[in-house]
């Protein structure tokens, strides 16, 4: 694709041009929009770029060390892991309240790149995954109205910085093409949306360390199972959510009374409106059977079947 070629070529001049021997600063989530504009800039300035990746302790079962491997090994980004897990969980542990849970995410996702931000010295410049949508969007989101989007990833507040927008003119799928010119795997270019708050809003009830280990293993039986099937491409997002219901189940002799794990596969367009995903019986059958047998305290699975509207993508 020759005018993909030629737009990275451009971009590199332009941030080349831009920056001159100064420093970038970048917050990584793992999301496709952060980790392309990771990987140009990678590409125009090197190693003037400095990236800080907070692990908030409720990414899904092995995203954190992929992110590491991947842009850290592979395309040799020099990133500032923070691991701040316990500081959320201990904010977090008890809550069930979902906008209270995003609110102080939110809140404490800023504290902590804030904190490992001015540890550095002399950056002038703050890269962002804006895209073109974002621009157009912004001020008018409805949805944040229903539900406070937080999104991962906030200008820390003390802090005077040049703002860098490479994607501010492109649109998700160009996004995408341009990861995949620029050689990143599909693993991080065709990515399912995933929620800033992260598995913290797929565990209805009190937050609990045990809750939130049935929805990360369960999820990522879920993921296995949809991509050895071949149908992550047809799918648009798919999760699974404690649903805090526990119910009786029978194991061996015995009685069991634990939790009740829900899979929500969705097709859409841009996730304002959605559909079900028609998952093929014996698909949703192997991951049941599975979910049931390797995680915990899970004992019953049921399949989500309705669309957005009346329900949402997510379940709080
Ligand atoms: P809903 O549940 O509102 O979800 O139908 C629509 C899309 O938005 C994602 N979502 C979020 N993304 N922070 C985010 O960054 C959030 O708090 C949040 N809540 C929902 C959801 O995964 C779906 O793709």
């Amino acid at each position: 694709n020759w005018s993909m070629e030629n737009f990275i070529d451009m971009q590199i001049k332009d941030i080349r041009a831009k920056v001159g021997d100064k420093k970038v600063l970048l917050g990584l989530s793992g999301g496709v929009d952060s980790s392309v504009v990771g990987v140009l800039l990678q590409r125009a300035i090197g190693d003037q770029l400095t990236s800080i990746f907070v692990d908030h302790g409720f990414l899904r079962k092995g995203e954190a060390d992929q992110v590491m491997e991947t842009l850290g090994g592979k395309f040799g980004l020099n990133i500032i892991k923070v691991d701040a897990q316990k500081r959320f969980m201990e904010k977090l542990v008890g809550l069930s309240d979902p906008e209270q849970k995003r609110k102080i995410i939110g809140n404490e996702f800023v504290y902590v790149f804030d904190d490992e931000a001015s540890k550095l010295k002399g950056v002038d410049f703050l890269a962002q995954g804006t895209l073109y949508t974002d621009v157009i969007e912004s001020g008018t989101d409805t949805a944040q109205t229903i539900k406070s989007h937080h999104n991962v990833g906030g200008l820390p507040e003390d802090m005077q910085f040049q703002l860098i927008e490479p994607l501010n003119t492109l649109f998700k799928d160009e996004v995408r093409a341009l990861g995949t010119q620029l050689g990143m795997p599909d693993e991080i270019v065709w990515r399912q949306p995933f929620p800033g708050p992260g598995l913290a809003i797929r565990v209805l009830g009190d937050l609990t360390e045990e809750k939130l280990e049935t929805v990360r293993e369960s999820d990522a039986i879920l993921r296995d199972e949809i991509s050895k099937a071949g149908l992550e491409r047809d799918v648009w997002q798919y999760f699974t959510v404690n649903t805090d219901v526990r119910s009786v189940g029978v194991m061996g002799d015995g009685r069991t009374y634990d939790y009740t794990i829900a899979i929500r596969a969705i097709t859409s367009i841009d996730g304002m409106t959605a559909d079900f995903a028609r998952l093929p019986w014996d698909i949703l059958q192997k991951i049941s059977v599975r979910i049931v047998n390797e995680v915990d305290h899970v004992n019953r699975i049921v399949y989500d079947i309705t669309s957005k509207p009346p329900a949402t993508v997510e379940w709080q």
